[in-house]
């Protein structure tokens, strides 16, 4: 049996964790041969792999980023022939492809399945908004980024006497925002889930003011909007293969209208891949670790179209189809746990 294995979308901590587990099991314990394309489905429909042995992989667990790469290449999308992906399957003898990634690249994963080829995926995406599983990996690594940059800023807007806004990834969902707003102890979060006004935002501020604290932190999601606005605000009009634009900006145009309303100094933060790059938590490590081992062992029982999956404590298989129908968004009630401690 020779299987394939691709990394597709934005890195995250985990990667190549799921990596070495998949190969480390389908050689010791069934004798597999693996193969890994590079840089996503580009490497799939252009025929460029490598090899995957045991050594390749031994030292990998702990590593940041994919050791394959990764892109945004969408073997549907106009200019790209799906065919391409079963013609290099065929032409390398490969029996099975395990997906590693999020909503795009297991919804392609899907559509490849749905045509016939042996597809098993794995759930990968620091925004934590795939359905059917309680989380991704990358998911934790990025948040914990997030709030260690969190704890950093607030001893410097308190020595500033200023608010800091942080604007973070995450796409359509707010889980990033919302995990890490909630540990980095912010005094306001923004989330695509709920919309909040400029007003209320300035109204958990000034609270906080008249509670004596001269400094506060706001985050906000990307796809975060305020009642002002008509639209998510995105850096500029270009969309992806897959027809998402670069989201970004609202952070800027919270801070200044903070600046001006309160008359407090306001400063915005955008870091972007910094949270999303860097070396997985441990978490991440022994979750991407059992999702490796989940869907090597799909593969080894013939179960295609199915992705492994974290329900509770437990790995769990469901279906492809059903991961990828919709996006997983952060549920009102859990939102307004954290909204409690605002102001
Ligand atoms: O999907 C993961 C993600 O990190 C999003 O949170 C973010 O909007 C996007 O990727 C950024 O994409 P890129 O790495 O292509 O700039």
């Amino acid at each position: 049996m020779k299987v394939a294995i691709l990394t597709g979308g934005g890195d995250c901590g985990g990667l190549n964790a799921v990596i070495k587990s998949i190969v480390w099991k389908g050689i010791k314990e069934y004798n597999y041969e693996f193969v890994g394309f590079l840089d996503g489905w580009k490497g799939a429909l252009e025929n460029n792999h490598r090899e995957l042995t045991i050594n390749d992989v031994i030292d990998i667990l702990p590593e940041g980023g994919t050791m394959l790469g990764s892109s945004r290449t969408n073997p549907f999308s106009a200019g790209n022939n799906p065919e391409d992906v079963e013609k290099t399957m065929e032409e390398e003898n490969i029996d099975a492809l395990i997906a590693i990634g999020g909503d795009d690249t297991l919804g392609a994963a899907n559509k490849l399945y749905q045509r016939g080829v042996n597809i098993v995926g794995v759930p990968k995406t620091m925004d934590n908004d795939l359905e059917c599983t309680d989380m991704t990996f990358g998911f934790m690594s990025a948040v914990q980024a997030a709030t260690d940059h969190l704890d950093r800023l607030k001893t410097t807007a308190r020595s500033h006497h200023r608010v800091i806004v942080y604007e973070v990834f995450g796409r359509y969902s707010g889980w990033t925002a919302l995990y890490a707003g909630w540990a980095g102890d912010a005094d306001v979060i923004l989330v695509p889930e709920k919309t909040y006004s400029i007003e209320d935002v300035c109204a958990c501020l000034e609270k906080r003011r008249q509670r004596g604290k001269d400094y506060a932190i706001v985050v906000v999601a990307e796809g975060a909007t305020t009642t002002e606005m008509d639209e998510m605000m995105a850096e500029d009009e270009e969309t992806d293969e897959f027809g998402h634009v670069m989201l970004g900006g609202v952070g800027e145009y919270l801070a200044d209208e903070i600046e001006e309303r309160l008359d407090w100094e306001t400063r915005y933060i955008q870091p972007r891949h910094i949270v999303r790059g860097g070396t997985p938590t441990a978490y991440d490590r022994i979750l991407s670790s059992r999702y490796g081992l989940a869907a090597i062992d799909c593969v080894k029982n013939k179960d295609f179209g199915k992705m492994a999956a974290l329900k509770g404590q437990e790995i769990e298989i469901v279906d492809l189809a059903n991961a990828v129908a919709d996006t997983k968004t952060v549920p009102v009630e859990l939102f307004e746990k954290a909204e409690i401690f605002f102001g």
